[in-house]
């Protein structure tokens, strides 16, 4: 079974085919990140304008790379929430159209399932599983009784982690998107400014406003007072509050939800190399009988191959939409 899928939900317009679930034959994606970095952040309408020009070009390269066409497609999948509301419409309207005009099915995929199933392309996924899905819209962890269920165990009260580390580093004179500016200069500094500690009621929940303002605050004390502080110091301290934040509720996660097989990270921050090392030296070693996996870097930000595996999997389960289908810029992971 060969799924075409459709990613355009921020500012990356994707197309991939995915055969059977888990063998990539293509995987295109399309950026207007340079052009977003010139505001410091993404213009959603930038985004959607781009989206409109890149996404014919970019699907006839995913069926070209693959060497194939749309007869040889079994089912269209497209992210149809959440995110930018222009920018995910652009991808669901161009994927009803070849859809209807190809006389194949439309498969609708959340974005968030599709961050969790790009692991599949990499290994067997065992259920019940735990996602840590950190994006830059996102940060949830998510239990998967199986494939098809999602069970939201625990969620950001306010900023999404990836939003906090490109924030962060806007302040501190950085190029988006700052989440790997801050990990490669983390990487010279050493943790030595105290910052808030996000606190939660539900201890799986997240919260990244607090930490993010007591950065700003830092900085904005030591203008105002004169006094030089080190960059690459401030940008450690605050990724290892982040992540240690993070860790404590994966491991409260891992310690209290019963019967967990398989761990497994999603989303643009798992490319973070702290958190990854961390994930492997300090969180895996106490938890022999649970598998983990943390992607490749290229599974990690958004691409459309997870969006064709995702979609594989919701097509076997009966999903389809039709052509009343419309984006929707926020519904919740279900
Ligand atoms: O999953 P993604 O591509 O898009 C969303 O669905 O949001 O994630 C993008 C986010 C951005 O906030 C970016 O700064 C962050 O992932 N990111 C990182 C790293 N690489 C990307 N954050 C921390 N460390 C990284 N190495
Ligand atoms: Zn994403």
């Amino acid at each position: 079974m060969i799924v075409l899928g459709i990613e355009s939900t921020c500012d990356e317009t994707a197309a991939a085919l995915v055969e059977d679930g888990r063998h990539l034959l293509s995987n295109v994606i399309s950026t207007s990140v340079k052009e977003q970095a010139l505001y410091g952040g993404v213009v959603p309408e930038i985004a959607s304008r781009r989206h409109c020009e890149f996404i014919s070009a970019t699907v006839k390269k995913a069926l070209l790379d693959a060497g194939k066409t749309m007869d040889d497609v079994d089912a269209v999948a497209v992210t149809f929430a959440p995110g930018l509301i222009g920018a995910v419409l652009v991808g669901v309207n161009f994927a009803k159209g070849l859809a209807y005009s190809a006389g194949k099915p439309l498969v609708p995929v959340h974005h968030i399932a599709g961050h969790i199933f790009a692991n599949a392309l990499i290994t067997d996924l065992h259920f019940p599983l735990l996602a840590l899905v950190v994006s830059g819209g996102h940060t949830e962890l998510v239990y998967l009784k199986d494939e098809n269920s999602f069970t939201v165990l625990g969620e950001t009260q306010d900023d999404a982690i990836g939003e906090a580390f490109d924030k962060v580093a806007r302040v501190m004179g950085l190029p988006y998107p700052g989440g790997p500016q801050i990990d490669k200069l983390a990487k010279e500094g050493h943790p030595v400014y105290a910052l808030a500690k996000p606190k939660t009621e539900n201890p799986m929940d997240f919260s990244f406003s607090g930490l993010k303002s007591s950065v700003l605050q830092f900085i904005s004390r030591c203008e105002r007072k004169n006094e030089t502080f080190v960059p690459a110091d401030l940008a450690c301290s605050f990724q290892e509050t982040a992540l240690e934040a993070l860790l404590q509720r994966v491991r409260y996660a891992l310690d209290h939800v019963e019967g967990i097989r398989h761990f497994v990270a999603a989303g643009g921050v798992a490319a973070n190399s702290r958190l990854r090392a961390l994930i492997s030296e300090e969180i895996a070693p106490r938890y022999p009988d649970i598998q983990f996996t943390i992607p490749p870097l290229s599974c990690c930000t958004d691409n459309a191959a997870m969006i064709a595996v995702a979609g594989t999997i919701a097509y076997q389960h009966g999903r389809r939409a039709d052509l009343g289908i419309s984006a929707d810029a926020g519904l919740p992971l279900q």
